[in-house]
């Protein structure tokens, strides 16, 4: 089952709790970290997670763009992720492999994530580890971004490793996701699409959500 996973970087961030009401009828709410530093642009910290829990009972996916992730999964774990995404390009291997131990530990899902000059091979470390794979489809720090077609080698890879490797990890696109490159990430192989201005933009948000999942 393809699952869509919103995210509130599209949102109007004055009317959180009204905006994730709006796409209620999506899997996951996607909420993008970003520390100004891994990334060129900054959004929301733990606190707003932790709001946003309270207005929610939806999934919280969590995709930290930050550097050194491990100094934050705690905090943003107990603000009330579901799952805490962290980029392989972050950190070491080993502070990678501290800060998916530590997000298990708090009884939360966790994954890794790859930028878009990153290979596949990047997640061989800890690909028998994780609930997800996230591969960046733009270069993180904006919405709004055009879809790059030539990363569907590296999503067709990564879901080869993980049905020979981890079956029941989930394989997510994050960036240009619309009805039409939708379709195209899913012949690749993924499994979980994030969409944000395709999402936030549409005058029907319900029917974009049913679109998205074809
Ligand atoms: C980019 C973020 C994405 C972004 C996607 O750094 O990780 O989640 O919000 O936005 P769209 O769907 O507009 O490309
Ligand atoms: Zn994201």
């Amino acid at each position: 089952m393809i699952k869509i996973a919103p995210s509130i970087l599209s949102a109007d961030f004055a009317y959180l709790a009204r905006d994730i009401e709006k796409i209620a009828d999506a899997d996951y709410v996607h909420v993008d970290v970003m520390d100004g530093q891994f990334v060129p642009n900054m959004s929301m910290g733990p606190m707003v997670v932790s709001s946003i829990r309270k207005a929610t009972n939806m999934f919280l996916d969590v995709h930290l763009m930050i550097v050194e992730p491990i100094r934050f999964v705690r905090q943003f774990c107990e603000a009330g992720a579901d799952l805490v995404t962290v980029h392989v390009e972050a950190d070491t291997e080993e502070n990678i492999h501290a800060a998916l131990d530590l997000i298990h530990s708090m009884g939360k899902k966790a994954g890794v994530v790859v930028k878009p000059k990153t290979p596949a091979e990047a997640v061989l470390p800890f690909i028998d580890k994780v609930e997800l794979i996230l591969v960046m489809t733009v270069e993180p720090g904006f919405g709004g971004q055009s879809f790059m077609a030539d990363m569907m080698p590296k999503v067709a890879a990564l879901r080869k490793l993980i049905d020979e490797k981890n079956p029941a990890c989930e394989l997510e696109v994050d960036g240009g996701i619309d009805p039409v490159t939708a379709r195209v990430a899913v012949e690749a192989g993924a499994n979980v699409l994030v969409a944000g201005s395709s999402v936030y933009k549409a005058a029907d948000i319900p029917a974009r959500i049913r679109e998205l999942r074809g």
